[in-house]
């Protein structure tokens, strides 16, 4: 379990998943992705989640807000599954219901699960990646800390040749990063 000021990242309970599944149907949450999700894929998926935390001792944790919903969606750190120029690679990652958005969560989440890459997990580096039309998403990067290296920018294997989605942008930071990094981003 992760505090912040506002929010709890912890272990997914079976009553998230109602939820989740919603988001996963929401074609403004999944704009940025191939498809929606059917319910039958949200849950595999979140069994996923859970065999990484199994495998790696951390994952995609599920995000609570302290004086509000249990569940508002995931934020977390995972192990990139793909062979890129830069893995292996540990990202970082979120997703949050529509309701969620706007008021600062996604990256309070974020700053948090990066305290804990780099002050609990000791990892060397963390890196994050969108499509640029992403503008949330890569806003979220550069409000804690991350910085793009244009040269980095990657063509998705996951994604056919001439696939719209296919283009990403890579955002860093390493470990010295963030303990160079001023209080604010890493509050
Ligand atoms: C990406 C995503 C998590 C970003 O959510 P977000 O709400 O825009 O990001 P944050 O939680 O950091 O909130 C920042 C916004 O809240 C506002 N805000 C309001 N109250 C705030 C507060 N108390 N503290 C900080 N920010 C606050 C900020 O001004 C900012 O708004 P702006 O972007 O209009 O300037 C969300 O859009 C999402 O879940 N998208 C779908 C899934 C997805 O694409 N995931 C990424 C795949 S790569």
């Amino acid at each position: 379990m992760i505090e912040s000021r506002r929010l709890l990242l912890r272990e997914w309970r079976e009553s998230d998943l109602e939820v989740f599944a919603a988001m996963g149907a929401d074609e403004k949450v999944m704009e940025h992705f191939p498809s929606t999700l059917t319910p039958a894929q949200s849950a595999e998926f979140v069994a996923r989640i859970r065999q990484h935390f199994v495998k790696c001792g951390y994952g995609l944790w599920a995000v609570e807000c302290r004086n509000g919903p249990p569940f508002i969606g995931f934020v977390g750190l995972m192990q990139v599954g793909f062979d890129a120029p830069f893995t292996p690679a540990v990202e970082i990652g979120w997703r949050l219901a529509r309701e969620a958005w706007g008021r600062g969560y996604a990256s309070e989440a974020a700053s948090a699960a990066l305290r804990s890459a780099f002050e609990s997990l000791e990892l060397d580096e963390v890196v994050s990646f969108t499509v640029p039309a992403n503008t949330r998403s890569w806003k979220v990067m550069e409000r804690i800390g991350m910085r793009r290296s244009p040269a980095d920018d990657f063509d998705h294997p996951r994604l056919p040749e001439g696939d719209p989605l296919r283009r990403h942008v890579l955002y860093r930071m390493r470990a010295l990063d963030w303990s160079l990094a001023s209080e604010p981003v890493r509050d």
